[in-house]
């Protein structure tokens, strides 16, 4: 893949991870005025319309396709209608509409969400169809999981050139800190760094502790999607994780302990736990095209911290 002579379209690309991919891209020679953004108050992608119209603006060569309705366990259960029908809806209009235009590549992200929620760890991809997802997120898998199936039949049909990738848990500077809607890492950021302000001598947390989650940092995703968007073109569906498993209690010491709280950590167990245990089989990504996570955890979450630290103080000087 040669990024100087494509014209590319980066749904959800003014997004957290969207905008680590849009700046690899740039690095990797894309020209930056070839990179189309789509905006969600430009082009709302869950209506036909708006997508046929994207594509007769953008005209592609390449689409990853980002764009989604997501968000933690809370906003999981609150929107199970809203996270299905807009997932749902974005995908199957964007890859009709590509192939029927023949864009050359199609790359389509989807989620860890996807897998059952008893899948034996490490997940390997093999598995995706050996049961129902965890309920609180199975709405939102679902159709994540369904996008899988219209790429290997569009491959198959129409010799539509779309490829499958399903990462695990993301976290890095740029995620989402609002408590209503963001995944555990950014929430519990926020959390400490408002209990350790306040001098709160407890923070409540949700569920028992007891699942494991796996985390990659948000660049090294962008560059495993961006790596695969070069190098691949197989219709398996692929994994990016770094196979590294923690307890949410031991994530919750280790988050603590970056943010300097001292206080008590409180478990609500009236809250559900989601699923299990997360961490993935990450050999296909290796073997396929040389992906390798590379940041330790530490340091991704340092830099995470550090990020929402220099927010919040800009947000305060700011009158925010
Ligand atoms: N974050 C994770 O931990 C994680 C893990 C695995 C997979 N993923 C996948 O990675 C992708 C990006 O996730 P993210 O965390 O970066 O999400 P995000 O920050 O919430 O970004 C999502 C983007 O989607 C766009 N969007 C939403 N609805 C739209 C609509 N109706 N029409 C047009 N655009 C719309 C938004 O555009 P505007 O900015 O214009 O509103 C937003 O920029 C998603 O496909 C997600 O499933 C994420």
């Amino acid at each position: 893949m040669n990024w100087a002579n494509q014209r590319i379209c980066v749904t959800g690309g003014a997004g957290f991870l969207g905008s680590f991919i849009v700046e690899r891209l740039i690095e990797r020679g894309a020209p930056e005025q070839r990179i189309i953004i789509p905006r969600r108050r430009d082009y709302d992608l869950t209506r036909e319309v708006d997508v046929e119209r994207l594509y007769d603006d953008a005209t592609p060569d390449v689409v990853i396709h980002l764009a989604a309705e997501v968000g933690g366990i809370g906003a999981n259960r609150t929107n199970p209608g809203r996270f299905f029908f807009a997932n749902m809806a974005m995908g199957l209009h964007l890859i009709e509409h590509a192939r029927r235009r023949k864009v050359r590549k199609f790359v389509q992200v989807g989620t860890i969400c996807a897998y059952p929620k008893f899948t034996p760890p490490p997940f390997r991809e093999d598995e995706l169809w050996n049961g129902y997802p965890e309920e609180t997120n199975a709405p939102y898998g679902v159709a994540k999981k369904a996008l899988l199936v219209m790429c290997q039949s569009y491959r198959q049909q129409y010799g539509l050139n779309a490829i499958y990738l399903l990462p695990v848990n993301l976290y890095g500077p740029r995620d989402n800190f609002d408590l209503e809607t963001s995944h555990v890492i950014p929430a519990m950021i926020r959390k400490f760094w408002e209990a350790k302000r306040d001098a709160a001598p407890a923070v409540e947390l949700w569920g028992d502790g007891s699942p494991t989650r796996e985390f990659l940092y948000v660049e090294d995703a962008a560059d495993g999607i961006v790596a695969a968007a070069e190098k691949y073109d197989g219709a398996d569906p692929v994994n990016l994780g770094n196979g590294r498993e923690i307890a949410i209690r031991d994530l919750a010491k280790t988050v603590a302990a970056a943010v300097g709280y001292t206080g008590r950590i409180v478990w609500d167990t009236s809250k559900p736990n989601g699923q299990p245990r997360r961490c993935l089989d990450v050999s296909r990504a290796r073997e396929l095209f040389g992906f390798e996570a590379r940041t330790p955890f530490d340091e991704g979450l340092r830099r995470t911290i550090a990020w929402y630290a220099e927010r919040r103080t800009a947000v305060l000087q700011h009158g925010g």
